[in-house]
């Protein structure tokens, strides 16, 4: 069970393989990333991950000539060297090597980084028993400032909401927009359910786009699951039968305390597991075809 970190194609140990200290993703956070986890070994929906991080680089502004076949080739190097049963995977670019400045014209091209480390368990009883959150003082950085539907690697703003959800003991931080409306986790995405509707926050609330959210929002279709997005107040996550986040490492994590009183009945909901065994479902399927 291993490391591994792929630079620009070159492969091999994280003692190995090093950035340049000028990159301007270390000195400005200018980077674009997302993060990955296999099933049966094998990372699962690359293409929609690959799309986004096209996605996040354009909102950025730089151009990324490298093509997405080129960074599964460079994926599938990374996997194999680190040997793991299941891995987190997360795949970095950024603008590329500066000079500590905002001369942006001296930069020649873009640095494409990978990381790989055996996937850690989720905490033990996340499904079974659910999570705390608190909904975070910090307010998630309003579209017109740094648009949270980037998914850029500058994660101030996340991590130090999810310092404030770890001061108070909670599992995960939901963060409001500047208007006051439910935005997202700081690592995740909300739903809750209210009278067997689902509901989550449209985008323009503030958000990222999550891979999970976009399945789970799916799975309620094709499965005829009443649902919309809607925005969302405390008040409405408060009064909620049901709670849960979405992200590529949680899955559908089932949330029962808010801010330290129960959501529902306070334990994880019958919506919320329905969803959650589609999901898992649908990653058999997409790992094992037919
Ligand atoms: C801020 C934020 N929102 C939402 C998500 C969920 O996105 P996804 O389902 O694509 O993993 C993440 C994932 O880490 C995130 O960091």
């Amino acid at each position: 069970m291993g490391f591994a970190v792929s630079i620009d194609g070159r492969v091999g140990s994280p003692e190995e393989v090093t950035l340049k200290i000028t990159d301007n993703g270390f000195v400005f956070g200018d980077s674009a990333y997302e993060t990955l986890r296999t099933y049966d070994g094998r990372p699962f929906e690359l293409d929609r991950h690959l799309a986004r991080l096209r996605r996040s680089i354009a909102l950025l502004g730089f151009d990324l000539k490298t093509s997405d076949d080129q960074i599964k080739v460079q994926i599938d190097a990374c996997l194999a060297f680190a040997r793991n049963d299941e891995s987190y995977l997360r795949v970095i670019v950024s603008r590329g090597v500066g000079d500590m400045t905002y001369r942006f014209e001296r930069i020649a091209e873009p640095t494409v980084a990978m990381f790989v480390k055996p996937l850690e368990p989720s905490n033990a009883g996340l499904y079974e028993k659910g999570a705390s959150a608190v909904i975070a003082s910090l307010r998630r950085n309003p579209i017109e400032a740094l648009n949270p539907a980037i998914k850029a690697s500058n994660l101030l703003n996340n991590a130090l909401a999810t310092r404030e959800a770890y001061a108070k003991g909670a599992f995960e931080a939901i963060l409001l927009n500047t208007r006051g409306e439910v935005a997202e986790g700081a690592g995740s995405n909300v739903f809750i359910v209210k009278d067997s509707l689902l509901l989550t926050p449209p985008l323009s609330c503030g958000l990222l786009p999550g891979i999970t959210r976009e399945l789970t929002l799916e799975i309620a279709a094709a499965t005829s699951i009443a649902h919309e997005e809607r925005v969302l107040f405390p008040a409405d996550l408060q009064t909620a039968d049901e709670l849960f986040i979405t992200s590529t490492l949680k899955e559908l994590a089932p949330v029962v305390t808010l801010d330290g009183a129960p959501i529902g009945s306070g334990q994880p909901g019958p919506l919320t597991a329905r969803l959650l065994a589609s999901y898992r479902e649908r990653i058999k399927q997409a790992q094992h075809p037919e």
